[in-house]
């Protein structure tokens, strides 16, 4: 998609940004002290859901005060597009055993809620000393499964988003902000 797209229809398809680069900075702050409130100095292990949340994950870590192992999961529900395929694959998998550690798995958007119902059901079965769900985003509107995340930094309607590590057709990761997508032709 981004290798057949002109610079000016790239740029028409971020419609407008919803949430600033200060907006996210102030609440990943707060979300850090959050955190390291609830584990209190006890080591704790990020997992973060590739690839969308891999920028939340870099800002995140750094506003934790507590000592963090970090982990990465591939796991793809979209095949391409806006479309939800309703299916979840483990791409990649974790390489800690997460029997010894407080996991705290770190997402970028809940949506239909299949991904992280999924994910928290399988690594459930591994028996971590504790298992919490942090998401910079969340859409409530779409929900298929019932999921509640403990931490949510921002609520959304139901908008396409693109920035911020997440992606339309694999580009706009590296937009520093939340913008809504363009679904105009
Ligand atoms: P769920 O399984 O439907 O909750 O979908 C979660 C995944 O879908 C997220 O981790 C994203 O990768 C993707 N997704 C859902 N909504 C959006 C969006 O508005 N923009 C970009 N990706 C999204
Ligand atoms: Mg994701």
């Amino acid at each position: 998609m981004g290798a057949s797209m002109s610079f000016e229809e790239y740029k028409n398809k971020i419609k407008r940004v919803i949430i600033t680069e200060e907006e996210i900075s102030k609440a990943i702050k707060l979300a850090g002290k959050q955190i390291s409130d609830i584990y209190d100095g006890n080591p704790i292990l990020l997992v973060s859901i590739l690839k969308g949340a891999f920028v939340f994950m870099a800002d995140l870590c750094r506003a934790i005060d507590v000592p963090c192992e970090i982990g990465f999961m591939c796991a793809k529900s979209y095949y391409s597009g806006t479309v939800s395929t309703g299916k979840v694959n483990i791409t990649m998998d974790l390489e800690q055993d997460i029997s010894k550690y407080h996991v705290v798995i770190v997402e970028d958007i809940i949506d239909t809620g299949r991904t992280l119902n999924d994910i928290v059901k399988l690594l459930k079965q591994r028996e971590p000393l504790s298992i919490r769900v942090v998401t910079l985003l969340d859409k409530p509107d779409r929900r298929l499964v019932d999921f509640k995340a403990d931490i949510s930094l921002f609520t959304i309607p139901d908008l396409f988003v693109i920035g911020y590590g997440l992606d339309c057709g694999e580009i706009f990761r590296n937009l520093p902000y939340i913008a809504e997508y363009n679904t105009e032709e």
